[in-house]
């Protein structure tokens, strides 16, 4: 399926039913790839490699993403800043790239300074009405800063990450995080993710989903479905008044 033009945006895919809107008390939100994006990486690389940048980029979160699937079916969770640096390590090998102690270092570091998306601050305060939080697979040091960097902080009543319960998205204790830190029923809370795998995680555990189809690519075929599709945070405010 291609992504929904911004009038279609609210069509909802799923059989299930849906909640009434008003009942929505929280928005939870990814961080990676749906408020922050992790391509920012990209002047980094490119300085340190050039030419390269964002084939580095594009492996690196790959490698990132597949490797917090990897070490939770193994049951042997490290945070994401080490997982974060292990793709790092794979892609610059397999790209034949040469990160020693510092490009790694600027890289990682570039975790901390990724830009949000250009619609977010102002999503954010449309929203200011519902309880805001994030919910990411990061470790609490690297969201905190790049949370602070953003100057977004203000926003949120809380910043959850997965390792309090010591496992990566999408494993259901990670999303019943957000349900018992904010004290909201889980259908009474929007989730919202541009990460296809993670909506959909969501969506199974039973959250109202949006998916920001940043990335104009077709829903993955998996247990659970958004209730709806966006293209940008500027439309969520209106969906959810
Ligand atoms: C996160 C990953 C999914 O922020 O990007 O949890």
């Amino acid at each position: 399926m291609t992504t929904t033009s911004s009038a279609q945006a609210a069509i909802a895919p799923s059989a299930a039913p849906q909640p009434s809107l008003s009942d929505i008390q929280a928005v939870v939100f990814d961080a990676y790839g749906t408020l922050f994006d992790v391509h920012s990486v990209i002047a980094t690389a490119e300085q340190l490699f050039p030419g390269r940048g964002q084939a580095l980029s594009l492996l690196w979160r790959s490698k990132q993403l597949e490797y917090t699937w990897l070490v939770s079916l193994m049951g042997r969770y490290e945070d994401f800043s080490a997982v974060t640096r292990a793709g790092l390590r794979y892609a610059c090998s397999a790209l034949k790239l040469d990160c020693s102690a510092e490009p790694a270092a600027a890289l990682m570091d570039a975790y901390r300074f990724l830009k949000p998306y250009p619609e977010v601050a102002e999503a954010l305060r449309r929203l200011a009405g519902k309880q805001l939080a994030i919910l990411s697979n990061g470790a609490p040091e690297m969201l905190d800063a790049v949370v602070a960097n953003s100057g977004l902080q203000q926003h949120f009543v809380a910043v959850l990450s997965v390792d309090a319960v010591g496992v990566f998205k999408p494993d259901p204790r990670v999303y019943q995080l957000a349900v018992d830190r904010l004290g909201v029923a889980k259908e009474s809370i929007a989730f919202v993710s541009s990460n296809g795998w993670d909506a959909a995680g969501a969506a199974s555990f039973g959250f109202h989903v949006y998916w920001i189809n940043r990335a104009n690519a077709p829903m993955e075929d998996l247990p659970g479905k958004p209730a709806a599709i966006i293209e940008s945070l500027a439309e969520l405010p209106a969906l959810l008044a």
